[in-house]
């Protein structure tokens, strides 16, 4: 099933908009698979639990984390890394899930890189007020990889700028089902979310979570 909204019609073709050089917006294009996606998501959570993370300068991230996939993103005291265990349990990540896979392999080659194979997918999850500032991601081995970012839950906005950080930014209302992938040129363009504001989404909860794949290794 694809969102109430629908009644049993088919959803409207995913619509895509150019946000830059080498970054698109895929709009709807993770409805078809909601149900799977969240359903994958919470087998990962079972086995490798949300968790607020520490960054180098000591501060306690709002966003709650955990990753699936051969490596996963951490930060800690001692920096920012892709690491192939969790450090709350000392084993290996879960691995990617087939439909996790699929899509971002899908979504990558609509965006013009059909050679996307991700090997970590970083999980984020924001509860009202939960945000994260501007920043590149640069922790990836080979930046020739994009980045496929996918929206489930409640509403957010994304702040996407340019290579500076002072690069002015644009504002995008990313939705349940909307999936993001900036390479190329944009690869390490600064973006982030502002403060979620309140809500509760019929399949997500009080949350929005985002998917990030990534070519880490
Ligand atoms: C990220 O930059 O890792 C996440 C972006 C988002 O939550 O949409
Ligand atoms: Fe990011």
């Amino acid at each position: 099933m694809t969102s109430d909204l629908f009644h049993g019609f088919e959803p409207p073709a995913p619509r895509r908009e150019d946000m830059a050089e080498g970054a698109v917006l895929l709009r709807g294009k993770a409805l078809e698979t909601e149900d799977e996606l969240l359903g994958a998501l919470a087998a990962i959570e079972e086995k490798a639990p949300f968790r607020h993370m520490v960054t180098p300068g000591g501060f306690v991230m709002s966003v709650a984390m955990t990753n699936c996939g051969e490596a996963g993103w951490v930060t800690d005291l001692s920096g920012y890394r892709y690491d192939r265990t969790d450090p709350l349990s000392g084993r290996c990540w879960p691995p990617m899930p087939a439909p996790f896979m699929s899509l971002a392999v899908e979504a990558a080659t609509e965006a013009g890189y059909p050679d996307f194979r991700p090997d970590a997918c970083l999980i984020n999850r924001y509860e009202p007020g939960a945000r994260l500032s501007l920043h590149q991601d640069k922790n990836e081995r080979d930046f020739a990889n994009p980045i496929v970012s996918v929206s489930l839950g409640l509403p957010a906005i994304f702040q996407f700028g340019g290579l500076k950080r002072t690069d002015p930014v644009r504002k995008y209302a990313l939705h349940h089902g909307d999936v993001a992938v900036w390479g190329g040129p944009s690869r390490l363009f600064y973006h982030g979310i502002p403060a979620l504001k309140e809500g509760v989404h019929p399949k997500a909860g009080a949350a929005r979570i985002n998917l990030t794949f990534r070519g880490a290794l």
